[in-house]
């Protein structure tokens, strides 16, 4: 039995259900840059970066260096009670990076969900009023608050109810498939319909705290809005009072090509969320806003006795730095473009690649059965995930059917261009009915 096997095995009468989405068997022994080591010793070309939460890399030297440091002056103090350096410096960074022309203050937590809660808090502190609009097939995280927000999966509504009340869903504004099973993608007005109808029947708009938006709905398939939406559904917040709060989690911190995604789109968020890649893989989250809506709540309301751990704050420091010295906003925006080249060739050659879209290295590739009807092909899309896996490249799919292209933004040309061969080689012999062996049954999402 291999390592890998035996791992496995182990970790199946111990780790429990809800906490992994199967895909494909890898246990991971390191990491280095865009490559992965497995615990049997074969090497794969990482197109996931961790869920986007390693987007300088695996291990970068200048991030272990500054944990290894901090953990040697001191693991933590809490910020509950204490002040420490690595918090004030961190927090003055997230200020100057974050969108939005006005004062600022920061709140740190754990995970990305813990963010999203609390822009619920703030909000609904702010506004006095008790409700949250967001968007269906957003996925925003993984506790009460954050996933009553989030609207793409049963397994995150069934059999645990009563989730937390307040939240409604409106229909993102999906720039490549049209509402309700339409093909043709809709205009900005009938995208806005619902939340209009929402305001005049069941939603008093007066009582709206806050609409939550991910720029790019990255789980929910790297869905891009249609143009002028944003801009529209602001001017509508302005007029009612509505604030403006955007999950950077997933495409924020170099991701897109900028430091935040809001930079490519028409809009000025109140407050936003950061985690994954924020502390180099370390767990942390941010939320940074206006200074009267930070500062509406008194503490207790938002805090964790771990929270902006100075280890994870150095790690953060060192993460955000090297994005700048290394150009990695520049790097992701130019690979993106690079990539988007020989993936545009796909789509005239392969008639199962109906879109490539996406921004600098945060792209979806989204796999059809037939591209007049766009009907989505998850098998497809997971038989070329399984040939990748097998040729020493990581991709999963999300959406059942979009590959989510999001490496480390330190992924070199060459480990490009060799995951681009790969990914070429699975839709060859996809379309020659050569992967019909993959047994893909109970993988992904
Ligand atoms: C857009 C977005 N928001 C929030 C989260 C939740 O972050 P975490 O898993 O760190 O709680 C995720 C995770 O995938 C995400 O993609």
């Amino acid at each position: 039995m291999s390592k890998t096997e035996a791992l496995i095995n182990e970790d199946k009468q111990y780790f429990a259900k809800p906490g992994r989405i199967t895909y494909y068997p890898l246990a991971i022994e390191s990491g280095n840059g865009a490559l992965l080591t497995d615990v049997d010793g074969k090497t794969y070309i990482d197109l996931l970066a961790s869920a986007s939460s390693q987007n300088v890399g695996h291990a970068p030297k200048r991030v272990t260096e500054a944990i290894k440091a901090q953990v040697d002056r001191f693991i933590h103090y809490t910020p509950a009670y204490m002040y420490h350096e690595p918090l004030v410096k961190l927090s003055k960074k997230l200020c100057e990076i974050s969108p939005g022309n006005f004062e600022k203050r920061v709140l740190f937590g754990l995970s990305g969900s813990d963010a999203n809660d609390g822009i619920v808090k703030l909000a609904r502190g702010y506004t006095g009023r008790p409700y949250i609009i967001s968007f269906t097939n957003a996925y925003h995280g993984s506790t009460y608050g954050s996933l009553s927000m989030s609207a793409i999966s049963l397994n995150m509504r069934k059999k645990y109810a009563p989730l937390v009340p307040g939240f409604y869903h409106i229909p993102f504004p999906d720039k490549y498939r049209g509402l309700y099973g339409n093909s043709q993608p809709n205009t900005v007005e009938e995208y806005l319909a619902p939340l209009k109808d929402m305001f005049e029947t069941y939603v008093p708009a007066e009582e709206v705290a806050c609409i939550v938006v991910e720029t790019i709905q990255g789980d929910g398939g790297l869905v891009e809005p249609v143009d002028g939406y944003f801009s529209a559904l602001q001017d509508l917040c302005h007029e009612h009072g509505i604030l403006i709060a955007v999950d950077d989690i997933q495409q924020g911190l170099g991701r897109t090509g900028t430091w935040s995604s809001v930079e490519h789109y028409d809009i000025e968020p109140d407050l936003i969320t950061y985690g994954k890649s924020l502390a180099g893989g370390l767990p942390m989250s941010a939320i940074v806003g206006r200074e009267e809506i930070m500062n509406t709540l008194e503490a207790p309301a938002h805090l964790f006795t771990t929270g902006a751990n100075p280890v994870s704050c150095e790690a953060a420091l060192a993460t955000l730095q090297m994005i700048e010295d290394e150009q990695l906003l520049k790097a992701s925006e130019e690979k993106g473009a690079y990539v988007r080249k020989r993936m545009n060739a796909w789509l005239e050659k392969f008639d199962c690649i109906g879109d490539v879209r996406g921004k600098g290295l945060s792209i979806g590739i989204d796999v059809v059965s037939d591209r007049e009807s766009k009907t989505r092909d998850n098998e497809a899309a997971l038989k070329i995930c399984n040939y990748a896996f097998d040729h020493g490249v990581i991709i999963i799919a999300v959406a059942g059917n979009v590959l989510r292209f999001q490496p480390p933004l330190v992924i070199t040309y060459q480990q490009l261009d060799q995951a681009l061969d790969v990914l070429e080689e699975a839709l060859n012999q996809l379309s020659q009915g050569a992967l019909d062996h993959y047994e893909i049954s109970g993988q992904g999402w």
